[in-house]
């Protein structure tokens, strides 16, 4: 369920923005991220997601409107983008946009020099980030020698050595091979657990309804925003943001009206659950949770 009494961390409100010489992207949205609720922005190709990631992150400022951090305005001098990349760090669609240094440990470091940190400090930083996305025998390899999906696990290093409340994805999971998807759910669980704020966009509806409390969904009409089960089920909204059912919307559906399963919160929601839930379901003859 979502948590209105969650702070909110950061927020944009009225926010308009366009390209130069380009058409309206979004237009007077209001998003807020919460502190603690993992939250996931799904819409169509071209619907503004990557957008409203920069705009969350300073990278583009709204047309219109403003972004607030605890409720502070956004100030986009020097010092106001700072404060906001050390609360919110974005990690980009294309790792090639982000590595830029020779080596992944040199890459990863950049963002905590930067903050003029002490070098021991800076060292303590690279060494852990590169530890929690599991690329610490990557760190003197040359990023442009590396698979996509170690580059990919490069740049999501350099975000969290900078040691954000918000952890900001664009996409994280394209492209990764599905044991590499499973390790970075992982590392971001372990984020979470630590106090870290985690936002993603993704095409992927069975990932959000898995892994999302809230989900925001991108649509002509605006951004809609509420619990991920129940927004990841409105199939009018997901037709309107080009989005498909998540198949364990489907199979919650089934099991419910089979009389198999009676609380919806404890729905299978990834094909291992489903089958451990049928097999257990065939194992007794009374069940357990009825
Ligand atoms: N640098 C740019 N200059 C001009 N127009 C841009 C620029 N970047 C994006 N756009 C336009 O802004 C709109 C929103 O693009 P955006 O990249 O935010 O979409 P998206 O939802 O992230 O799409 P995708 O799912 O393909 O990543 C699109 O119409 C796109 O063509
Ligand atoms: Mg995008």
């Amino acid at each position: 369920m979502s948590e209105p009494g969650k702070p909110v961390l950061v927020s944009l409100r009225g926010a308009s923005f366009a390209y130069e010489d380009g058409p309206t992207v979004l237009e007077d949205l209001d998003f807020d991220i919460r502190e603690g609720r993992a939250l996931v922005l799904l819409g169509r190709n071209g619907s503004g997601k990557t957008t409203l990631l920069r705009l969350l992150s300073g990278g583009l400022r709204p047309r219109t409107g403003r972004l607030t951090v605890e409720g502070r305005p956004v100030t986009y001098d020097r010092k106001g983008l700072t404060r906001l990349r050390t609360t919110v760090q974005l990690v980009v669609q294309d790792p090639d946009d982000q590595l830029f240094a020779a080596s992944v440990a040199q890459d990863v470091s950049f963002g905590p020099l930067n903050l003029g940190l002490p070098k021991t400090e800076v060292r303590a930083r690279v060494d852990e980030a590169l530890d929690a996305l599991g690329i610490t025998r990557l760190a003197d390899r040359p990023t442009h020698l590396l698979s996509y999906g170690q580059r990919k696990r490069g740049a999501i290093a350099g975000a969290i050595a900078m040691r954000p409340r918000v952890l900001v994805l664009d996409e994280p999971t394209a492209g990764l091979d599905p044991d590499g998807q499973e390790r970075l759910l992982a590392t971001l669980d372990e984020l979470r657990a630590g106090g870290t704020t985690v936002v993603m966009a993704t095409h992927d509806v069975d990932l959000a309804l898995r892994w999302a409390d809230d989900a925001a969904l991108l649509t002509p009409e605006g951004v809609r925003t509420g619990p991920a089960a129940v927004m990841l089920a409105r199939t009018d909204l997901l037709r309107q943001a080009g989005l498909r059912l998540p198949w364990g919307v489907a199979a919650a559906e089934l099991l419910l009206a089979q009389g198999l399963l009676t609380d919806a919160a404890a729905a299978p929601r990834t094909p291992e659950e489903l089958s451990a839930f049928l097999r257990a379901d065939a194992a007794s003859p009374v069940r357990a949770d009825g």
